[in-house]
Order: C-alpha cells, then structure tokens, then sequence
C-alpha cells in the first residue's frame, strides 16, 4: 500500500508561511525514496508534469506566481540513533520531520548542540539545504551528512557535509544544478555534555553568572528572544529574515563606520579582508520599520523581515522589496540580496 498523496490545482495556501495564495498543478507528499521513485516514474511517463519543485513547510520561499508544475513535499518521519557513548550520539533523521520537534525531542533527551537553532520555521530537510543559523550556531555546525534522492537519475546518494559546501544560508542544493536532489533524511552529531554557546550577547546576559545552565532552559530563553523580535508564523505572514546580511570589503566598511561609528558589524570567519554588517540596521536607517507598500510591510520590531499584514499579493511584497534595495543602495552603497527564494 502506498501512502503516496497525489493532489491537482493544488492552493500552497496552507504551504507558504508568506501566505501567499497561489496554485500548483500538482502537489505530491511523500513518506520514502520508494514514494519518490513512483513519482519520478510518473513523471518520466508523462502523467506529472515535467517541472517539479521540493519545498519543506515554504518558510523560506516566495511564490510570485502559481507553479506551473509539481510541488514535492517530504513527510518522511523516520527517527534513529545510528552510535551513542557517554559523550555524543549521532541520529539520522527523516527530511518531513518539523525542525521545532525535532530541536525539542533532541533537547528532551539531553542532547546539546541544537538548542539555539530552536524554534526557526521549516523542515529538517530544509534546514540542511538552507544552513539556517540563530545566536552564533548554523546547522552545518552539527550536520554530519545529507542523504538525498537524485530524482533526475533516480539514485539515492550520501553526501558529506563537505560535499555539500556550505556557507552562510547556502549549500548546493540551493543551486540550480542541485535543486534536482531531494534531502531525505539528515545525520547530525551530538553531545551529550554541557556545552552552550553563549557567543550572541542577548543570550549570554541571560545566563550572566551562572555556571551549569539546563539545556531546556537555554531552549526556552532562545524562544524568548525570538518571540521578542520576530513575527509568530501563525499569526503574521513572513518568510523570517528577508535578505542576507551583506558582506563588504574592509575599506567599504571603514568608511562606513566613519560616518556611521555605531554601525553593527560581524568577523566572517575565516575571511579577514571582509565585515559582515546587518541588513536589519541599514534598513531601519533608511527609516522603512514598520512601514508598508499596500499590505506588504517592514516588521515594527524587525526590520531585516518583510510581512504579510493580511491578503497582501506578490506584486506587492516585490514592490516593496525593490523600494527598500534601492533605498539601502542610495544610503550606503549596498546591494542587499535576498535570502528568500523567489520563484
Ligand atoms: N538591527 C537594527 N534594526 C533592526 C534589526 C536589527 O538596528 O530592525 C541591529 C540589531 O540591533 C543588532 C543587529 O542589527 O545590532 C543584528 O540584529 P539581530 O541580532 O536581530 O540579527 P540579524 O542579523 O538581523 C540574523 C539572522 C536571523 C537570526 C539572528 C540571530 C540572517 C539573515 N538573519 O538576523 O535569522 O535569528 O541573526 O542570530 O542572517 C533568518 O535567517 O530567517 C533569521 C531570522
């Protein structure tokens, strides 16, 4: 029996945390890389249409348009410790697992490493094609491969986490060469020790002084701080940060910082030459926080993301997406690129 759900002239209503209200002619969940190798067969002999996309719970996406094609979305939930000793574990996780609950279910067992990741929207199989990051840790950081169904070749593959080249927000599946690949489950790495990474300021004063703070505790202050500045995805429309933080060259940055001395700015690791600065300060210094172009708006309490403040339509969100690049430009000199895909 295959538990392989087929929709046509589907809404991704419901699979856009944008909420964006626009169609697919076809939408397809999964629950194994058999599931996918129907689908692809279907595909091959005409029944799906050619044009195929994997989304996970579209939090990172914008849709300006319906999807002329076929919207894959994992529901695969499979769970297993591959190794454990006293001092880590490492577990293979399905792609269709919710990334919050997975975060829980490893902070339950006392797992540490995922803690601060805790709370961002999307899929496990998302955030290892996303590298998400939060409060000085990125999902590479854990990630010890991707597992992944070529759904061009039908072969199944195991890449490393090098293979898989990450950067900031960005891996090879994120190229338009790789987005053929389906992740189908992850395998992070562990620790069973105390070992909390308080590099981000808001949470290091948070646990100011203490010496052996509880990992749920940690989880729960994360999820604090995020409730504190970015929008609740069930209450309003967004896709999380908007743009990248953008990466300037040094004389870039010191001349910025010249004429602007309290300018955020961020070490690239590994990259002496550049600075990162923060895409939210320059944004809000070109006063768009919490101002809107129809009803697409710049959050009040973040300016780094762009809002849904009820039924807004693409044309809208582009609009002012546009309006705040070329503002940012005119200021400082900066190009900001999306972080959100826009298909
Ligand atoms: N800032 C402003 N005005 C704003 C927003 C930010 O002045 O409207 C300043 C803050 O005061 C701070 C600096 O900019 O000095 C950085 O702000 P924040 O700590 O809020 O983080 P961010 O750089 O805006 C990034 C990630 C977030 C992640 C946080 C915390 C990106 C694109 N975004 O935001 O990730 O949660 O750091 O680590 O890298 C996401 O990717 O969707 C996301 C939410």
């Amino acid at each position: 029996m295959s538990a392989l759900s087929i929709y046509k002239d589907y809404s991704l209503l419901g699979h856009n945390t944008f909420g964006m209200d626009v169609m697919a002619d076809y939408f397809v969940e999964y629950n194994s890389i058999e599931d996918l190798e129907s689908v692809r067969q279907m595909r091959l002999e005409g029944a799906l249409p050619d044009k195929y996309l994997f989304v996970g719970e579209g939090s990172n996406l914008l849709f300006t348009q319906d999807f002329r094609g076929v919207v894959l979305h994992s529901a695969i939930k499979t769970f297993e410790v591959l190794s454990e000793d006293n001092f880590s574990v490492r577990v293979r996780v399905g792609s269709g697992w919710n990334w919050d609950s997975f975060v829980s279910e490893c902070v339950d067992r006392g797992w540490w490493g995922l803690e601060n990741l805790s709370y961002i929207p999307g899929q496990v199989g998302s955030c290892a094609v996303q590298n998400i990051g939060a409060y000085g840790v990125e999902a590479k950081d854990l990630i010890e491969l991707v597992e992944v169904f070529d759904f061009e070749q039908g072969i199944y593959l195991q890449l490393s986490k090098d293979e898989c080249k990450y950067g900031y927000r960005d891996s090879i599946f994120k190229s338009e060469a790789f987005r053929k690949y389906a992740v189908t489950a992850v395998v992070f790495a562990l620790r069973k020790l105390p070992s909390p990474n308080f590099s981000y300021k808001q949470l290091a004063e948070a646990f100011q002084g203490e010496t052996d703070p509880k990992l749920s505790r940690i989880r729960d202050a994360v999820i604090n701080i995020r409730k504190g500045k970015l929008p609740e995805p069930s209450e309003i429309g967004s896709a999380g940060s908007f743009f990248k933080n953008p990466v300037v060259p040094i004389g870039k940055f010191e001349e910025l910082q010249k004429k602007y001395p309290s300018i955020p700015y961020y070490r690239v690791e590994g990259n002496g030459s550049c600075m990162k600065l923060s895409a939210g300060w320059l944004i809000e210094q070109c006063g768009w926080k919490g101002r809107s172009v129809g009803r697409a708006g710049v959050y009040h309490k973040q300016a780094l993301v762009i809002v849904n403040l009820g039924g807004a339509i693409p044309s809208e969100v582009l609009s002012l997406v546009e309006k705040v690049i070329s503002s940012v430009v005119d200021k400082f000199g900066i190009e900001l690129s999306p972080e959100v895909i826009i298909l």
